[in-house]
């Protein structure tokens, strides 16, 4: 369905309608059903008004909202509408559920934060704030029907403020209660400053990668769907379950093949929140997978994560390695726990959620440098958080050891040699996310490191640039 669209209407009598509707506003407010009054909003005038809408989606005549009319009405309504001025105004023409790309219906949308939120009202200046309750909830909080203009022009999609200016204008701590806002001033950061890339309905891989054409953005919308979005209910999610936060929102399902192999992606847009899992992968999988195209070096994390690959971290499945001892692991987390990306990556503060801004390098939630050069690894690094400290760089209880099979008393050295006493940091001897060739996320070729590994059924053996090959038996079978 579309308005009027430009149906030959000169700018004088666009102008003529507007300055009768006006009256018309003028005339029924002392009409108007009761609704306490709200803060005044920037003072445009008709002509204006008509001159925005003119260049927008609505474009046409200002009767399809407005009527000259009020006595043809059983009611008058507000500003000379010709139905209540809330969101059944909007939902006479926006009827089908998904008909454009995000916007999902009055049921879905009544739902979601945005549509219940008590405190959901424009905090203002430009446009100014609403401050009247009942306008809670409502879709002009970011929308303005007419259109609305910054600096930069009119702004597009109906909408109050541009990209990510619409959305931290509330998610700064007020009303919104999280404050988003800053941590995208953080150093490391997904990229929600790069303007004009992101458009409504992407569906091509194209849409998000680094050729033909630089397209490399992530916008709030790539992740979140304002007219959904809601928060999760009181149990922690179950891994790799998605956030109620992030749904309705497009994401790249995999089919995933041998070892080593890209997987089969399969597309599937914002309005698919059924076809199982709904997982929080697959969003990060529209741009960090081969479906699209990477900047160079970043890691293919839908080959890497692959759970037929020898060894990964439990992004899409419970891990190869079944027989891993509890204790080798930090409270909470054993070899049947499945990892989601966000519980790496994410503020530096463990809140808000979501993996937007950090102060540590890859916006990690926890300091870890993946360089094999020699250093001291301390006990706050991301490892941590779900392996054991003591096990792994030792401490006052040398039997905590054995819980490793690469320890003593079976292996002569082992970890906490290793990585305390010598200093050798993980990324030495592992990657992090998955290994398409060795077990254990061994890694071959750093330097220093493993020149090549060499796996026992109970043991190993490592040619490294540190010393003579050497061999060892495990502590436990795997
Ligand atoms: C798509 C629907 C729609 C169209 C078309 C439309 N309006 Fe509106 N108009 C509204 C709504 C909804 C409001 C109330 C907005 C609110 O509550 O903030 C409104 C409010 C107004 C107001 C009150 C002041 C303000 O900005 O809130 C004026 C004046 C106005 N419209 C003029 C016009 C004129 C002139 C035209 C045609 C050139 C027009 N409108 C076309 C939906 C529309
Ligand atoms: C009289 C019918 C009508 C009413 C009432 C109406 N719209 Fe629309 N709206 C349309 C049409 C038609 C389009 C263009 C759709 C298209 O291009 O496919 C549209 C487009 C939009 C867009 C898309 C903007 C873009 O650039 O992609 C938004 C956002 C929108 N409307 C919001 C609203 C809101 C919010 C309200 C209530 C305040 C509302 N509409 C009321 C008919 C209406
Ligand atoms: C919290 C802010 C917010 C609220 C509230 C909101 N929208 Fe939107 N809306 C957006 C944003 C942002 C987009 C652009 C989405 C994108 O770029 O992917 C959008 C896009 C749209 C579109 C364009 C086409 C599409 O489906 O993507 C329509 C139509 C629309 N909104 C209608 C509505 C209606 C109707 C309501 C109220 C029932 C509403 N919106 C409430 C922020 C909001
Ligand atoms: C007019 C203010 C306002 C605007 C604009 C706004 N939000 Fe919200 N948003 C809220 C409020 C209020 C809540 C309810 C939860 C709260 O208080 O934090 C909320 C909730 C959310 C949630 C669910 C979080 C939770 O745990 O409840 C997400 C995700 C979200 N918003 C994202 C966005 C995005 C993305 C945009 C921009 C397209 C946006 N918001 C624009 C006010 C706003
Ligand atoms: C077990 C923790 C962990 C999980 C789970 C995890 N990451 Fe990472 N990620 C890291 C660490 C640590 C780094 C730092 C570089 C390194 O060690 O390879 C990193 C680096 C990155 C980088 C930048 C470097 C590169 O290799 O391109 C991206 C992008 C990334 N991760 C995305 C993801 C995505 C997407 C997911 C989920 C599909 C994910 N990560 C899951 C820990 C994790
Ligand atoms: C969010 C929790 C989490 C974090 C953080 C984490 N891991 Fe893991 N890790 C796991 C789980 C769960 C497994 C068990 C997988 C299995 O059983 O196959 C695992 C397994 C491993 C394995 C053994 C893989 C195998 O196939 O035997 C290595 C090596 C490993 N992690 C190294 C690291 C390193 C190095 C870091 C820090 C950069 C790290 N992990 C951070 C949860 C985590
Ligand atoms: C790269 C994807 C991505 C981008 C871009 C992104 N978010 Fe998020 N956001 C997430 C994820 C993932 C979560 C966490 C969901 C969970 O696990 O609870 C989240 C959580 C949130 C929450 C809830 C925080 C809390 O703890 O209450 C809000 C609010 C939010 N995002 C708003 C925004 C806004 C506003 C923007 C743009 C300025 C934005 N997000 C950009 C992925 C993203
Ligand atoms: C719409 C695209 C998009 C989505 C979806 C997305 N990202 Fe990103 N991400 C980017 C862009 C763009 C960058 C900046 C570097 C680049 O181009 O890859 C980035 C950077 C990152 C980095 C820092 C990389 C580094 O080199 O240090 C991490 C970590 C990351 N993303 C994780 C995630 C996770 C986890 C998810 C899913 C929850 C996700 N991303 C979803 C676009 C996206
Ligand atoms: C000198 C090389 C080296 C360094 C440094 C190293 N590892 Fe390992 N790691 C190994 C080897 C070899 C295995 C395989 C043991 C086997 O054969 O099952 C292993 C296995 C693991 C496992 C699987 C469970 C177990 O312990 O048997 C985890 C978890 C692990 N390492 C975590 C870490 C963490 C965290 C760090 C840094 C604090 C680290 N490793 C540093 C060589 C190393």
């Amino acid at each position: 369905m579309r308005l009027r669209v430009d149906d030959g209407q000169s700018p004088l009598k666009l102008a003529g309608h507007a300055l009768v509707a006006l009256s018309i506003l003028v005339a029924t407010a002392a009409l108007a059903a009761p609704r306490p009054p709200r803060a005044p909003r920037a003072p445009r005038t008709p002509v204006e008004i008509g001159r925005v809408l003119a260049e927008g989606p609505h474009a046409g005549d200002c009767e399809s909202c407005h009527t000259q009319h009020a006595a043809d009405q059983p009611e008058a309504y507000p500003r000379a509408l010709i139905g209540p001025d809330d969101n059944t105004l909007c939902d006479r023409c926006h009827t089908g559920a998904w008909s454009s790309s995000s916007y999902g219906g009055t049921w879905l949308y009544a739902g979601s934060a945005h549509g219940s939120g008590t405190s959901m009202l424009w905090p203002g200046p430009d446009p100014p704030a609403r401050g009247d309750a009942t306008d809670a909830g409502l879709c002009v909080n970011c929308h303005d029907p007419h259109g609305w203009t910054d600096a930069a022009g009119r702004i597009p999609g109906l909408m109050v403020a541009r990209e990510e200016a619409l959305c931290l204008t509330c998610h700064d701590g007020h009303p919104a209660a999280a404050d988003v806002r800053t941590e995208f001033l953080k150093p490391f950061r997904h990229p929600v400053t790069t303007t004009g890339r992101h458009a409504g309905a992407e569906s091509l891989p194209e849409d998000f990668g680094t050729s033909p054409l630089p397209r490399r953005h992530a916008e709030c919308e790539d992740c979140h769907n304002p007219h959904v979005a809601r928060a999760d209910g009181p149990l922690p999610l179950a891994a790799p379950a998605a956030s109620a936060r992030n749904l309705g929102v497009s994401r790249v399902a995999v089919l995933n093949g041998t070892a080593g192999s890209p997987p089969i992606y399969t597309f599937l847009p914002a309005s698919d929140t059924l076809t199982a899992p709904v997982a929080e992968y697959q969003l990060c999988f529209k741009c960090h997978s081969s479906w699209t195209t990477q900047p160079a070096g970043q890691t293919d994390f839908g080959r890497v994560l692959n759970p037929n690959n020898p060894s990964t971290h439990p992004v899409e499945a419970a891990g190869r390695d079944v027989a891993l001892h509890p204790l080798s692991f930090a409270s909470g987390w054993s070899a049947t726990s499945l990892t989601r990306c966000g519980d790496c990556h994410g503020s530096d503060l463990g809140a808000p959620a979501g993996p937007h801004g950090s102060t540590n390098r890859h916006l990690l939630k926890r300091p870890y440098d993946e360089s094999p050069l020699p250093r001291t690894t301390t006990e706050d690094e991301l490892c941590f958080q779900c392996h054991a400290a003591p096990v792994y760089l030792g401490g006052p209880s040398p039997a905590l050891l054995a819980y490793s099979r690469f320890n003593p008393p079976q292996v002569t050295g082992g970890h906490a040699l290793h990585v305390s006493t010598n200093g050798v940091p993980c990324g030495a001897c592992h990657v992090t996310h998955g290994s398409t060739t060795l077990p254990s996320l061994l890694v071959v070729g750093r330097n220093p490191g493993i020149l090549s590994y060499q796996r026992t059924f109970d043991g190993g053996t490592c040619t490294t640039t540190c010393h003579a090959p050497q061999s060892y038996t495990v502590n436990y079978g795997r």
